[in-house]
């Protein structure tokens, strides 16, 4: 039997949007409401990590009561026909929810917390809140698992490893504005076929030889997925 072809998803906060949890950059985003440096960069967390927690405990709050909606429910039905690995930004659990196996977080994850001393030390906590004053086994503050502005993406490497193999590149719901994550797409072998799904003109990356699915992923993901599985 011929190996399934790969295919590399890379997905932002747009794919969770229509689940009810907010995107940040678009009007009404969550850095509108809340100081980026105050709670998603390490120096934040220096400063005042309360505040942090108090915004992550809400978020996973949030992340606990959302369902996965079409689009993550597409891409857990494309497995039955091809190899795929996500690679999400996102720090909700809605891949996992819908049945995706594959799925490498950059940024973290919402219902995991670790160490404050060492990046090793990492613990489920599902939807329980982190209090100030919970420590880890090291004796340290419990913080969320989630990677700030300031820090190293762990998982980068391996990202990039998992796109240079790709055969098919899907993006879907990110500005490709935060880097490491937005340089993974300069990774994929040369003319494969790219497809980004997002009601917006990405505004920063030149996509000429990309196909834009010029809308949202609930509805654009699952046309693109059975295109793909029709061409097969
Ligand atoms: P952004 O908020 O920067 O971008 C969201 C993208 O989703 C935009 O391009 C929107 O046009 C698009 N979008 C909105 N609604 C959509 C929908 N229903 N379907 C499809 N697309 C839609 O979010 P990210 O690119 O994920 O990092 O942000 C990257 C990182 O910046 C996050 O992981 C987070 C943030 O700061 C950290 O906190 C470390």
């Amino acid at each position: 039997m011929p190996q399934a072809k790969q295919i590399v998803v890379i997905t932002g906060a747009g794919i969770s949007a229509e689940s009810g949890l907010s995107t940040f950059r678009d009007s009404g985003g969550l850095w509108e409401g809340y100081d980026i440096n105050e709670v998603a960069s390490i120096d934040g967390w220096r400063i005042n990590p309360e505040k942090v927690l108090d915004f992550y405990n809400l978020r996973r709050k949030q992340a606990l009561e959302a369902k996965p909606n079409n689009a993550h429910k597409a891409l857990a039905d494309l497995q039955n026909d091809f190899d795929v690995q996500i690679i999400t930004q996102n720090v909700d659990d809605l891949h996992e929810k819908a049945g995706s196996k594959n799925v490498l977080h950059l940024h973290g994850e919402l219902n995991k917390a670790k160490s404050s001393k060492v990046d090793d030390y990492i613990v489920d906590i599902g939807s329980q809140p982190i209090e100030l004053g919970d420590k880890a086994a090291d004796g340290s503050q419990l913080r969320p698992h989630v990677v700030w502005f300031g820090e190293l993406v762990p998982n980068l490497e391996k990202a990039a490893h998992i796109t240079s193999k790709a055969d098919i590149l899907i993006v879907i719901g990110t500005s490709l504005v935060v880097y490491p994550a937005a340089g993974l797409i300069d990774y994929v072998k040369q003319s494969i076929p790219k497809y980004i799904i997002d009601p917006s003109e990405p505004e920063f990356r030149d996509l000429s030889d990309w196909n834009h699915i010029k809308e949202k992923a609930a509805s654009g993901t699952p046309k693109l997925v059975k295109k793909l599985k029709d061409k097969r």
